[in-house]
């Protein structure tokens, strides 16, 4: 089916540029790579067994946190218990470090360092709570909470709970309070310089800031993680994943008060399928580029998603004055239930409390694909491509989109983008072929040419 998809598809591509006469080469190749580069699901191949100690021949090393003092009761100091077992388990091969099913480990912020001998698994079944006090925090560790390093080959799972209880960092962030000093809080979960990292089935919720950073890591793939914060809750991304390649997320939902999913500098291969998010503000590429920085991002594939009620769908965010490019981005297959701005490319991201200049300096972005985007938009602007004078966004690639507000007219914004549409286009994004009319193939003008069943049989 997809590679008749991909046949078809292709197919119209060479017809429009019959009709066109002017289509950008590059776009076909772009579809092309990505058409071809898919990933093994998950389910197919059980690489990392469930860990066998339950078994009678289990020739796993169970390293219980209780066995080393860990109380549980979520008033307790768990964190000392929680190091023990950590050496024990990490200098062992084939171990298990269990945080039981059933109870409250409080635990301080903490590095738990590698490397590690093989085949660690770490079982988080109970719940690890945070202390709630921002004022008690480790000044040592002020933007850490559960932070791993220098793993290889570790499996996280187990049904677990890790809990930020971030109310009282949320209530002090500058983002809440004008007259509070805006501070960096911890991050739930770090998995930082790591390799052949899996994660499956945990909860990460109410953290301090962000829910999940994965930094500084190659091969890792996240599936079944459940991220949840209130949708007011200051800078709680979901997924953050930065200077990192072959990260897949899968079967991910997550609900909190920024984006669900945010990429950021140094990270490519990046593929994601099945993400539910919302509240939230999306799914983002960037921000890249702040304080004249250098951000590069490229292959990038979002595959079947629904956005509900998200301040973004897609969007792809830029300070002026930076450098750098985003490339090779596929975002498809994605519903979009009453999102603000559900295709967005913003080029003059600022996010300070100060107005950002306009500068000549800007990351540039290209080759961007949006296919199949269907559903509702806040906003009358269901598609904005706000891009930099200078560094304008090239090869946008729009086919079939179809973007519908209740009680009222939709439009695409346009500054300093070009690209190409196909199949149905709604709104419109004749702005998109602003410097080249000729560049966007819109039914009508396929229709004219007697093509329009290809558009509707095919596409
Ligand atoms: C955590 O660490 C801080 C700072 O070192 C300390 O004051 C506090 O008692 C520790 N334990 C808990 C549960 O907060
Ligand atoms: C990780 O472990 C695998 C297999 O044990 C090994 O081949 C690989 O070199 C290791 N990678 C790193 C970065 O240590
Ligand atoms: C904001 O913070 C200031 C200083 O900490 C405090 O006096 C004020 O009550 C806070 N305002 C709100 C709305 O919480
Ligand atoms: C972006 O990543 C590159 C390559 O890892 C690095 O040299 C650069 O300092 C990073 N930029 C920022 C702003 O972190
Ligand atoms: C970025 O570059 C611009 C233009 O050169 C300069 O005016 C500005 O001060 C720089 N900003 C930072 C944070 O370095
Ligand atoms: C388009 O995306 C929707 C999900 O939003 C999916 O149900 C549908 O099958 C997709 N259509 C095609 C032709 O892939
Ligand atoms: C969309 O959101 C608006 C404002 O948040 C709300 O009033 C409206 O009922 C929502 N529409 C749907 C269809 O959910
Ligand atoms: C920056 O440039 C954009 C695009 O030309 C323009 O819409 C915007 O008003 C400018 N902003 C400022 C602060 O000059
Ligand atoms: C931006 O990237 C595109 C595609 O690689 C390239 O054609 C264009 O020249 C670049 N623009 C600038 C201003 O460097």
């Amino acid at each position: 089916m997809d590679k008749f998809f991909l046949v078809s598809f292709l197919g119209l591509l060479i017809v429009a540029h019959g009709v066109a006469g002017n289509l950008v080469d590059d776009n076909i190749g772009v579809l092309e790579e990505f058409e071809s580069w898919d990933i093994e699901e998950e389910n197919e191949v059980e690489v990392s067994p469930i860990p066998s100690w339950t078994s009678e021949r289990g020739s796993k090393v169970l390293v219980n946190v209780d066995s080393f003092g860990a109380v549980g009761d979520g008033v307790s100091d768990d964190t000392q218990a929680f190091q023990k077992a950590w050496e024990v388990a990490c200098s062992t091969a084939k171990s298990v470090l269990l945080v039981p099913q059933g109870r409250r480990y409080l635990v301080n912020a903490t590095r738990f360092k590698g490397p590690c001998a093989d085949e660690l698994v770490i079982q988080i079944a109970g719940t690890i709570v945070a202390p709630d006090e921002p004022k008690n925090w480790d000044p040592k560790l002020p933007r850490v909470w559960l932070d791993f390093s220098k793993l290889n080959g570790t499996l996280f799972q187990g049904g677990g709970v890790i809990d930020g209880s971030g109310s009282k960092w949320w209530a002090s962030s500058c983002k809440k309070n004008k007259s509070n000093p805006c501070r960096g809080a911890p991050t739930a979960l770090t998995i930082d310089t790591s390799s052949g990292i899996k994660v499956k089935g945990l909860t990460i919720r109410n953290s301090q800031q962000m829910h999940f950073v994965i930094s500084k890591c190659d091969s890792v793939r996240v599936s079944g993680v459940l991220v949840s914060a209130p949708g007011d809750s200051p800078n709680t991304d979901g997924i953050h994943i930065t200077e990192s390649t072959n990260v897949v997320l899968q079967d991910c939902k997550i609900g909190t008060g920024d984006d669900c999913v945010s990429i950021v500098n140094a990270s490519s291969n990046v593929k994601m399928k099945r993400i539910f998010c919302g509240p939230g503000h999306g799914v983002s590429i960037g921000s890249l580029g702040k304080d004249n920085s250098t951000g590069v991002v490229t292959r990038v594939v979002l595959d079947t998603a629904i956005f509900t009620e998200t301040a973004n769908g897609l969007r792809i965010k830029t300070w002026q004055g930076g450098s750098g490019y985003v490339r090779a981005v596929r975002f498809q297959n994605v519903r979009m239930e009453n999102v603000s701005n559900p295709i967005i490319i913003d080029q003059f991201y600022c996010d300070s409390p100060t107005v950002c200049k306009n500068q000549t300096s800007a990351v540039n972005i290209s080759q961007i694909v949006y296919k199949n985007i269907s559903g509702t938009t806040k906003s009358e602007k269901a598609m904005k491509f706000a891009c930099s004078d200078t560094v304008p966004c090239s090869n946008i690639v729009l086919s079939n989109v179809n973007l519908e507000k209740k009680d009222g007219t939709v439009e695409t914004y346009c500054n300093s983008a070009t690209g190409s549409g196909y199949g149905l286009v709604h709104p419109s994004a004749d702005c998109l072929s602003s410097h080249d009319k000729e560049l966007i193939v819109t039914n009508a003008e396929v229709a004219e040419t007697g093509r329009e069943e290809i558009v509707h049989t095919e596409l």
